[in-house]
């Protein structure tokens, strides 16, 4: 009996001293750092998704091999940055093109990436026989009806059962710097084509066709500046957003997903973790999911970010990891949230670093989370840090949405 305790003891002791610092029970987990696993790989711990952008160009550009390759390994799903617009799918009026985006799915389908369609009714990348015809008057508004019937039918079929998520309307509110703090459907010149010329049951009926046309698919409704919610009065974009949904789905509408996309800069406050935790929270009560779907977090080029000045460099990394981060954790708070997507990964080919968005063509950039040299930034590790030192209570697996019928 002596010699059998001191025996059991005698492992005991081995045991412990065997696993340094960890008791017992986790002698035999190694550390994997997280440094070591893919941005998918520490998703799945979550069942979440981690996605891209894909610039279609890029992957065929054999010269830059590093982009397709950390496209095809660091992301589980997908969104085709260009290929999909309506622009591109139809350049002329009843002649589709569809090899770039069927290039692009048999990308995805190689790599056993999920879809992220993008996108089916949006004011932006319009082929100009459209808009030109709707301004000429040769296409009239019963034209546009049937125009827009015909596009979501035949793209949705076209792509039918590869589809995981479609953003079947995108952008369709208001900023409240547009139009005097008081949130509305768009229905300016520029950006309200669709309310103008087919009606404001355009989005009811864009959700419909989406739902005859590919049963299976999840259907966003996708916007940005929905981050959080501020007042929840007249100028709360993501109230806005979050009535018109329930009013939709009140009707029988079937949208089974708010999409934020999370376009950042760190010149503005921005937002907390726990601010984007409840809006993704009070989103997925209406019974939908949700998706971060376009993050970046771009900055105001000052003349320090420019030059590379330590000082401005700094500030700008950090700020924009924080943002990011923010994004991840607001996404994992709410197991309804089941993808999280980049828009692009490097800063070489975010579209912040061509875009006029305020400041001029490169005005705001280094949105990305590698650099120009695909070297990964701050916040490719704090998104890593975030997906890996999370759990119970507050992070859980993913719940699965099925399609509303
Ligand atoms: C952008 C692309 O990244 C650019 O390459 C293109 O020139 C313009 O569109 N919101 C969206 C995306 O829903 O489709 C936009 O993508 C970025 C803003």
């Amino acid at each position: 009996m002596k010699i059998r305790r001191s025996i059991a003891v005698g492992a005991l002791v081995t045991a412990t001293v065997g696993a340094l610092t960890v008791g017992p029970a986790l002698a035999n987990l190694t550390y994997r750092s997280p440094a070591d696993q893919s941005l998918k790989q520490l998703g799945a711990r979550h069942d979440l998704y981690i996605g891209t952008a894909v610039n279609t160009d890029l992957l065929a550009d054999t010269s830059d091999p590093t982009y397709s390759q950390i496209a095809s390994s660091q992301f589980s799903t997908v969104t085709p940055e260009n290929v999909m617009k309506w622009e591109v799918i139809e350049p002329t009026r009843g002649t589709y093109d569809w090899s770039k985006a069927d290039a692009f799915v048999k990308f995805a389908e190689k790599n056993h990436q999920l879809i992220r369609g993008h996108v089916l009714v949006w004011h932006n990348q319009l082929p100009k026989w459209l808009t030109d015809g709707v301004t000429a008057g040769t296409i009239t508004k019963a034209d546009v009806r049937a125009l827009m019937k015909k596009h979501i039918t035949d793209v949705a079929q076209h792509f039918k059962g590869k589809i995981w998520q479609w953003d079947v309307v995108n952008e369709a509110v208001s900023d409240p710097w547009e139009t005097n703090n008081v949130i509305k459907l768009r229905d300016d010149a520029s950006k309200g084509f669709w309310y103008n010329n087919y009606g404001p049951d355009y989005i009811a009926d864009a959700f419909r066709f989406a739902r005859a046309a590919d049963p299976n698919a999840l259907l966003f409704y996708n916007d940005y500046n929905i981050d959080a919610f501020g007042s929840t009065g007249a100028d709360d974009k993501a109230q806005f957003v979050y009535t018109l949904v329930k009013d939709l789905l009140n009707k029988g509408v079937p949208i089974d997903g708010i999409g934020s996309q999370g376009h950042l800069s760190t010149r503005y406050g921005n937002f907390d973790p726990l601010q984007i935790a409840d809006a993704q929270n009070k989103f997925a009560s209406l019974g939908v999911a949700t998706a971060i779907t376009e993050a970046d977090v771009r900055s105001l080029m000052t003349d320090g970010l420019k030059a590379g000045t330590d000082n401005d460099v700094n500030t700008a990394v950090q700020a924009q990891a924080a943002n990011y981060s923010a994004l991840m954790q607001g996404c994992l708070a709410s197991p309804h949230c089941i993808s999280f997507t980049v828009w692009g990964f490097d800063d070489k080919h975010n579209w912040t670093t061509t875009t006029d968005l305020g400041s001029g063509p490169g005005g705001e950039a280094l949105a990305g989370i590698y650099d120009a040299n695909y070297k990964p930034k701050r916040a490719f590790n704090t998104l890593k840090a975030d997906l890996a030192f999370s759990g119970a209570p507050y992070v859980v697996d993913r719940i699965k949405q099925r399609p509303r019928r």
